[in-house]
């Protein structure tokens, strides 16, 4: 199974930032933001994480590429440890598939199709970091009970906010977990089915892959993920898990990239400390 995560972005709401450097590639407090969504989704049971990339954001790709030549030379000055952490990035089981054209997060899905094959896959988008990585685990748990149907992440979200996210329709069928009736993006909060937002981790049929290559742009002339979600439902079924803020990082904006930094560097002390 393959974790996608899309990465093809071009990062404006950090600009000038990102004017030469990848969003993807911002530290957050020891490595770039890419490499814990990766580490995730191989720690959720993916054998291999497919990057969907733009041509031009190359440092994401050498970031995870062996360099033994650095390796030697930290060891040779006895620093193992940073030697281990670079060897490290550059044994993670990562691949590369292009979107030539910035269409939107269903397109840029559907570029991996080839990769997935005809099995079931994660998209994990790189707005959160999920640094326990307990969240992916949990929806496998929930599609192996319902027969292999998807399961997506849903964070609530105040009214103010319910217009930035694919919002879910459904019903709770046990505690913190819902049958999906229905996804919209980016609705306005009067025509918003619930609170509940998608929030960025996704466990997809192969169906889903297959209805991507006929979504019609929408919302923002983009061909949205959330509308294929929205399209299988009438085939299959579809679970939502609801997590909680403390589940995972929010990265997208600069305030909220600070506020993990700040987060994550606390609970880093921490355990150095313990
Ligand atoms: C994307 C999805 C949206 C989801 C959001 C989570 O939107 O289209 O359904 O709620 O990610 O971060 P974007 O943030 O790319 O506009």
């Amino acid at each position: 199974m393959k974790a996608l995560i899309p990465a093809a972005g071009m990062g404006t709401r950090f600009l000038p930032a990102t004017k030469a450097q990848p969003k993807e590639m911002l530290l957050v407090v020891d490595r770039p933001a890419i490499q814990y969504v990766v580490e995730e989704g191989l720690a959720s049971g993916a054998d291999e994480v497919v990057i969907i990339n733009s041509r031009d954001k190359k440092s994401i790709e050498e970031h995870f590429t062996p360099a033994p030549e650095l390796v030697a030379h930290l060891r040779g000055k006895g620093k193992d440890a940073l030697a281990d952490a670079v060897e490290h990035a550059g044994s993670l089981n990562v691949s590369y598939v292009y979107q030539e054209e910035a269409l939107g997060l269903g397109h840029a899905i559907h570029c991996a199709a080839d990769a997935c094959g005809d099995e079931p896959f994660f998209v994990l988008l790189g707005d959160v970091l999920v640094p326990d990585n307990e969240i992916c685990p949990k929806m496998l748990e929930i599609s192996r009970a319902h027969g292999g149907a998807s399961v997506i992440a849903v964070l609530p979200v105040p009214d103010d906010q319910v217009s930035r996210f694919g919002i879910i329709a459904g019903s709770e069928i046990e505690a913190g977990v819902w049958k999906v009736d229905g996804l919209v993006e980016k609705p306005k909060l009067e025509d918003a089915p619930s609170n509940l937002s998608v929030f960025g981790r996704y466990l997809l049929s192969p169906r889903v892959m297959e209805l991507l290559a006929d979504v019609q742009p929408g919302v923002g002339g983009e061909i949205q993920l959330t509308d294929a979600l929205d399209a299988v439902l009438k085939e299959e079924e579809m679970y939502a898990l609801v997590i909680s803020e403390d589940d995972g990082f929010d990265t997208g904006t600069p305030e909220s990239w600070l506020a993990a930094n700040e987060a994550l560097f606390a609970r880093k002390r921490a355990q150095a400390q313990a």
